[in-house]
């Protein structure tokens, strides 16, 4: 399902508050010629309305939603109405003190912010359903309304009310039926930790990994849970109307990948930290990875929901964006797979925490801003590529990112503790594929189905359950690359560590059984070589022992001449290990060096300078520049359209600063 249709194209818009302007009439009119001029066909409406639309309990005032709606459809926009459960009105908590969360002292939370409302008090999910169920019957048939937008930027922030634990029990008695079960999942016999009642379950015990974990998992499926309950009127009511609610960057306690299987559309809010270091390239490909990440989750475009237009106000520093920088961020998203530019938020607020948000009208009011200029100018670019919504990317390569791992790994105490960077060093080999112009999904373990794929990474997947084990090895054995790294498949998915050699399930497919894992301080600097070069090692090193597969990398004689990266074939495939940590230049060759070996599809482009990056989407080409400074690229023997100019493009072309160029591939007259 791609809400394009509707605009018959991309969307371009912002989330517009119109409840804030209604004092001040003219503004408004203005918003609507504004709004014009910047090609925005699209606003997201009624964020954090809920105090407007409902004053007190059932006393409803639609009149304001109802002029925003018919002006903005007169107008030439369309709509994207969100529910308002993201912040509760002061009554409701006045009313039902149970709506706010409790914290692990027991102490109920005051109102106010937003974001905190308890996901399991059954006056919470009384009210969001009476409000969405007035929202979808009043403006489920209007002409310009094409999507849900439900709440806002979910969170997996725990609540400790009485209500949300016996909901925990009643989770946990569901996953494991009997107590000596879950005694025995969570290993209760370590420090005479063993639960004799469901009751005594109190989940603030980071010594008891088991239960840590499993109230991590119950918090993320109480959300989707809540989701869920708050969505059932607009499922029921406008069931034409598909429902996205907008993810944030991970990590916020929610696993997204599981979040996926009940949205329409995967939306998503982007905030980068563009200029605060020297070189923006990492920042982009973390970026990178997020967008594909995702467009991985449902495998189909998705909505930039959110982006600044300008600075934000919530980053330690936020800097402007350098001349190039919005524009070549935003088509970022799209050549990334995204549907959408939209923009948090269409007019800055007068007061309030956000005030010094940058927005696209500015307090000045006026649209010969910098900001309305990039903003405008977007518009006229993201019109052109009408071809490319809807459109996929075919993709060969994937790296695993789990979000229960990232849990489990975060609460393990492990013999090197600093620098776990579990996120981070996913996106590091993502970032070799990045660099190479090479597609690349960001999957799930459970989720996703392998045998799409022709390589997949699994960096440090810590938590191995016996299902992913038996996945990877299929995917193996019926001809897949897989490479795993040190710290994989230490811990099934209760957290009890594999006995027998690690990866846990997978000794004979990797033909390695890992003795121990050192430890390297920042003062060593071991080597291992490989090709005849020379790579440093970090963090982690696994001692293990062949059983089966061949070094293709071995420490230097200061690190025993152990195997450092090893191969093993197995089935019709080949399964990879690296035994540590590398720095960047040996993630980037030896990617390289597989996908040329295992015929993984590479870019059309021969060379991409570093600080570029190169995308193909539905036959269209995107060369995006992060370097602040020009930079060469060399097109090759073909002949290119322009999308932008519409003129014929070959050779060697110049890109300026934070420059981009859409290509389409010419074709010739009778060229098929
Ligand atoms: C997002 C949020 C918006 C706004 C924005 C500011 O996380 O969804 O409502 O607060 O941040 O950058």
């Amino acid at each position: 399902m791609s809400v394009g249709q509707f605009v018959g194209g991309l969307l371009h818009g912002a989330d517009y508050n119109y409840e804030q302007w209604l004092d001040l009439p003219e503004q408004l009119d203005k918003d609507l010629v504004y709004m014009r001029e910047a090609e925005i066909n699209v606003l997201a409406v009624g964020v954090f309305s809920w105090s407007m639309l409902e004053s007190d309990e059932g006393i409803y005032n639609f009149e304001w939603l109802d002029q925003c709606f018919d002006r903005l459809h007169k107008n030439g926009q369309k709509i994207i109405l969100a529910t308002p459960s993201g912040s509760k009105p002061a009554w409701l908590s006045e009313k039902y003190p149970e709506v706010c969360q409790m914290a692990a002292d027991g102490i109920r939370q005051p109102h106010g912010g937003r974001h905190n409302h308890c996901r399991s008090s059954v006056k919470y999910r009384e009210a969001c359903v009476r409000i969405n169920t007035r929202l979808a019957e009043r403006y489920g048939t209007h002409p310009a309304l094409i999507l849900w937008h439900v709440s806002n930027e979910y969170n997996g922030i725990p609540c400790f009310c009485p209500q949300c634990l016996a909901a925990f029990r009643d989770w946990l008695k569901k996953r494991y039926e009997t107590l000596d079960s879950l005694n025995a999942a969570w290993y209760t016999a370590f420090w005479s930790h063993r639960f004799t009642s469901w009751e005594q379950i109190f989940p603030a015990d980071p010594s008891i990994h088991g239960l840590m974990l499993d109230w991590q998992r119950f918090t993320s499926d109480r959300t989707i849970d809540f989701f869920l309950a708050e969505s059932e009127p607009l499922r029921r009511i406008t069931p034409d109307i598909p429902v996205t609610t907008n993810f944030q960057m991970p990590d916020v306690g929610l696993d997204y990948h599981k979040f996926a299987g009940y949205v329409d559309i995967i939306s998503w809010d982007n905030y980068p930290k563009w200029h605060c270091a020297p070189d923006d390239g990492p920042e982009a490909i973390k970026t990178g990875f997020f967008h594909d990440m995702c467009r991985s989750y449902l495998g189909k475009p998705f909505l930039m929901m959110e982006s600044g237009p300008g600075a934000n106000s919530w980053q330690g520093i936020s800097k402007k964006k350098k001349k190039g920088m919005h524009l070549l961020s935003s088509i970022q998203a799209v050549a990334h797979g995204s549907d959408s530019v939209q923009y948090f938020q269409w007019r800055q607020s007068r007061g309030g925490q956000e005030k010094f948000h940058d927005a696209v009208i500015s307090h000045l009011g006026t649209d010969d801003t910098r900001i309305f200029r990039e903003v405008a100018e977007t518009g006229s670019v993201i019109k052109k590529l009408s071809a490319v919504a809807g459109t996929d990317t075919k993709v060969q390569a994937a790296v695993v990112y789990d979000f229960q791992n990232g849990w489990a790994l975060g609460n393990a105490q492990l013999q090197r503790n600093t620098g776990k960077n579990y996120q981070k060093e996913c996106i590091a080999q993502y970032g070799a594929f990045w660099k190479a112009g090479i597609p690349c999904d960001v999957i799930g373990p459970e989720y996703a189905d392998f045998e799409r794929y022709r390589l997949i990474v699994f960096p440090m997947l810590y938590m191995l359950s016996e299902k992913t084990a038996e996945k990877i090895r299929a995917f193996i054995s019926h001809g897949g690359v897989a490479v795993a790294t040190y710290l994989t498949g230490i811990v099934n998915e209760s957290d009890l560590c594999y006995i027998g050699g690690t990866p846990g399930n997978l000794t004979d497919v990797f033909g390695l059984a890992v003795e121990e894992t050192k430890t390297i301080a920042y003062y060593e600097a071991p080597e291992f070589v490989m090709n005849g070069n020379n790579w440093k090692a970090t963090h982690y090193a696994d001692r293990i022992r062949l059983c089966g597969a061949k070094a293709l990398g071995v420490f230097t004689s200061s690190f025993e001449e152990l195997p450092a990266v090893t191969a093993c074939e197995y089935g019709k495939g080949t399964a990879y290990y690296i035994c540590t940590r590398t720095r960047q230049a040996f993630i980037d060759w030896f990617y390289r060096e597989l996908c040329k070996k295992h015929s993984v599809d590479s870019c059309v482009l021969r060379e991409i300078p570093a600080g570029v990056s190169v995308r193909e989407r539905g036959g269209v080409m995107f060369i995006m520049n992060f370097n602040c400074r020009e930079t060469t690229v060399s097109l090759g023997e073909n002949v290119y359209r322009d999308m932008l100019t519409e003129e014929s493009i070959s050779g060697t072309i110049l890109l300026p600063p934070y420059g981009i160029i859409i290509l389409a591939k010419k074709r010739e007259p009778g060229e098929k």
